[in-house]
């Protein structure tokens, strides 16, 4: 399956996608076809090209609004030829257009247990909330922020001693095992949709 992966920061997921589905790697389910970032700075950028990988940056700020913005990353996709797009650490509010045109086809991974703690911040608010499980979630993209079908979560303790960044570095290497654990189900046809939950006929997280 050919997959575009939107960025706009140091893309440490994007390199977990890479590194499992890289050039390098042999018998991959999963092919990058683009890397697109919305900055021109985004550190993921060089991890894509050290890795081969095509890179574009639409830059938002070029655009009068969100729905031209849009339409130029979905034509930049397109003619990469990909069939699933992929936000890892992509930091702009998406169309309902775009998200429409990818419906079951835009995967997102959020830094939380959802539906608990969408939006920002979610580790310092999990802290506040006293919760003693946090994680993350890898999950379809509808047009309300961070809903959408859930495809695959990971759980990890909140400890006693934790502040947010210990707490985040927890989630971030549990996010770098689930995303290209749940970008594999969904390649190789497991994920199926039906209704507003995704189904997935697999044993890998039983
Ligand atoms: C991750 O925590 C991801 O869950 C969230 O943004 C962060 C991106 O980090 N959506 P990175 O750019 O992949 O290092």
């Amino acid at each position: 399956m050919k997959i575009a992966i939107l960025i706009s920061g140091r893309g440490s997921n994007l390199q977990a996608l890479i590194d499992h589905f890289g050039p390098a790697i042999t018998n991959s389910p999963i092919e990058i076809v683009l890397v697109l970032s919305n900055r021109p700075d985004a550190f993921g950028l060089t991890r894509a090209e050290r890795a081969g990988i095509p890179t574009k940056t639409v830059d938002h700020k070029a655009f009068a609004d969100r729905a031209a913005f849009d339409a130029a990353m979905d034509a930049e996709i397109r003619a990469a030829g990909a069939e699933l797009v992929v936000l890892a650490g992509f930091l702009r509010l998406l169309t309902d257009g775009f998200i429409a045109g990818w419906h079951n086809k835009l995967v997102n991974i959020h830094p939380a247990l959802l539906p608990s703690f969408k939006g920002l911040h979610t580790h310092q608010r999990a802290l506040e909330a006293g919760v003693r499980f946090h994680g993350c979630t890898v999950h379809f993209v509808r047009p309300a922020m961070d809903e959408g079908p859930i495809i695959a979560q990971a759980v990890v303790p909140v400890r006693p001693e934790d502040d947010e960044t210990a707490l985040g570095l927890r989630v971030l290497a549990a996010e770098h095992r689930l995303f290209p654990a749940a970008l594999r189900l969904v390649a190789e046809g497991k994920v199926h949709v039906q209704g507003e939950k995704a189904v997935i006929y697999d044993t890998a997280f039983a």
